[in-house]
């Protein structure tokens, strides 16, 4: 189905065979979308940051791939036949693929969407000739009001309906084994070192990871997922944490879809609403690259990533939509405003830390009470630092700072062989990402360092050198 198709006219009136350029209908056009190269957003970085487009398929968004191969699986299995109608949860996008497909094929739909998702998207699917359906937001999965439980029984109550289940359908993964991941290969002539995505079902992520890392087992496959979601919790530690809410659309989720296979993932980074939305939007506005919310959190995932990477790397992330769904939304400065994404940003613990000179590590440095002392030394000096947290089960327990740790084994040297337990000196005091840096301040000149909390966990450290060097 993908591709050109050429037709010849025999029994026409004109004397020589014609050959024409044309698709046998829309579902042609899905895939083989273009990269296009960063310039201005990706200046100063070493490494190529390429866009996958997916926003150019005939729907409009990464989805398309999906929507033709769940019918057609649905389809060669016997579930979908002649007359019937497909209903299906989804936060837009999937419905729209669907619905594509369902025209040209003569199929009725039926989607349930949350009143969070864009109002731009229920009218598309409605002139795509579907039926829409919408339910709150705040239903907690499992309940009656979920959109997920309501598609459900209104698939169980429609005569020759098919449920395809985005969350679960192995034709969606599957799709992008076929489609995505050999187009990226083939595209950068096997050169891509870094794949970025947004994780809502699973399939983009895990398919094209999967097919990636078949061919190059040191691809790294990155997901990027909204604060308040559960994939990088999950990713960590194999737990399920509560969920706080968020506002880029698509990506993200409340509970484990069988299609979410995190062991095609490496890494899974937050980004928040306001970086996601900065980036989409200036994504438009530097790079001509006009996209959706998620576009905005896989970008500012790939920007944040090419920082520490040299010029052999080659990081592609997802353009997973356009950005007409959102003009009433995160693309109307009215919007922005309206939900404080417009106002100077503050500067909080969460933004010290992501923005601290370079040489720091990014990435919290810490120890654990039943290493030894000696194993602490050398880390801290192969890093440089003065001091480190001592972390047990994600809680902070206690640190090690330089100059008293090294009077310590001075006086006694077999403490090298002792575990860190047994010299460490009390925790340094909890900040909250969002706290203001005043606060970070007062609480720094009574302990070298502060330790940053987010959403219950120990994500960061600001010590007083990070402070002088960021607000000098
Ligand atoms: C706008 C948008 N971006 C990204 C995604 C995530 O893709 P996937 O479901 O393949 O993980 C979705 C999924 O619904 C989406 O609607």
């Amino acid at each position: 189905m993908l591709g050109r198709w050429s037709q010849c006219l025999r029994g026409h009136s004109l004397p020589q065979q014609v050959d024409m350029d044309y698709y046998q209908n829309v579902l042609g056009l899905i895939g083989h979308t273009p990269l296009i190269k960063l310039n201005r957003l990706s200046k100063g970085l070493k490494p190529l940051v390429l866009a996958k487009m997916e926003n150019l398929n005939p729907g409009f968004s990464v989805k398309d791939r999906i929507g033709v191969s769940m019918v057609e699986a649905a389809e060669r299995a016997g579930v979908l036949k002649p007359g019937g109608t497909i209903v299906e949860a989804t936060s837009g996008n999937t419905g729209i693929g669907l619905a594509i497909v369902a025209a040209v094929k003569g199929y009725k739909c039926i989607f349930v969407m949350t009143d969070k998702a864009s109002v731009e998207k229920s009218r598309y699917l409605k002139a795509l000739g579907a039926d829409v359906v919408i339910t709150p937001v705040s239903a907690k999965p499992g309940t009656p009001d979920h959109y997920v439980s309501t598609a459900r029984r209104i698939a169980s109550e429609t005569s020759n309906s098919f449920y395809p289940d985005q969350y679960s359908h192995p034709a969606n993964p599957e799709a992008h084994y076929r489609t995505t991941g050999p187009e990226l290969w083939e595209q950068t002539e096997g050169e891509i070192t870094h794949f970025v995505s947004g994780i809502g079902t699973g399939g983009t992520i895990s398919g094209t990871g999967r097919f990636l890392k078949e061919k190059n087992p040191n691809i790294k496959v990155i997901g990027a997922d909204p604060y308040g979601s559960i994939y990088k919790t999950y990713k960590e530690t194999g737990k399920i944490p509560e969920t706080t809410p968020y506002l880029v659309e698509g990506i993200g989720q409340e509970v484990l879809p069988a299609n979410a296979q995190l062991q095609y993932v490496d890494e899974v980074m937050n980004i928040s609403d306001r970086d996601s939305f900065e980036a989409a939007r200036q994504l438009g506005r530097v790079e001509g690259i006009f996209c959706g919310g998620s576009s905005g959190t896989n970008c500012a995932a790939a920007l944040r990533l090419a920082r520490d990477l040299d010029e052999n790397a080659v990081v592609v992330f997802v353009v997973c939509d356009t950005g007409e769904h959102y003009l009433s939304k995160f693309h109307s400065d009215e919007w922005m405003k309206e939900k404080r994404l417009l106002e100077p940003q503050k500067i909080t613990a969460g933004l010290l830390n992501e923005t601290k000179t370079k040489g720091a590590p990014r990435e919290l440095v810490t120890v654990t009470p039943n290493e030894l002392v000696s194993a602490a030394l050398a880390k801290m000096n192969e890093l440089g630092l003065t001091q480190i947290p001592v972390l047990e089960d994600g809680k902070s327990v206690g640190s090690l700072r330089e100059n008293h740790l090294l009077s310590k084994v001075f006086n006694e040297r077999d403490l090298l062989e002792a575990p860190v337990s047994k010299v460490m000196d009390k925790s340094f005091p909890l900040v909250d990402v969002d706290d203001d840096v005043n606060l970070v301040s007062r609480k720094l000149r009574s302990s070298p360092a502060v330790l940053i909390e987010e959403y219950g966990r120990i994500t960061g450290i600001i010590t007083r050198h990070d402070l002088l060097d960021t607000t000098r």
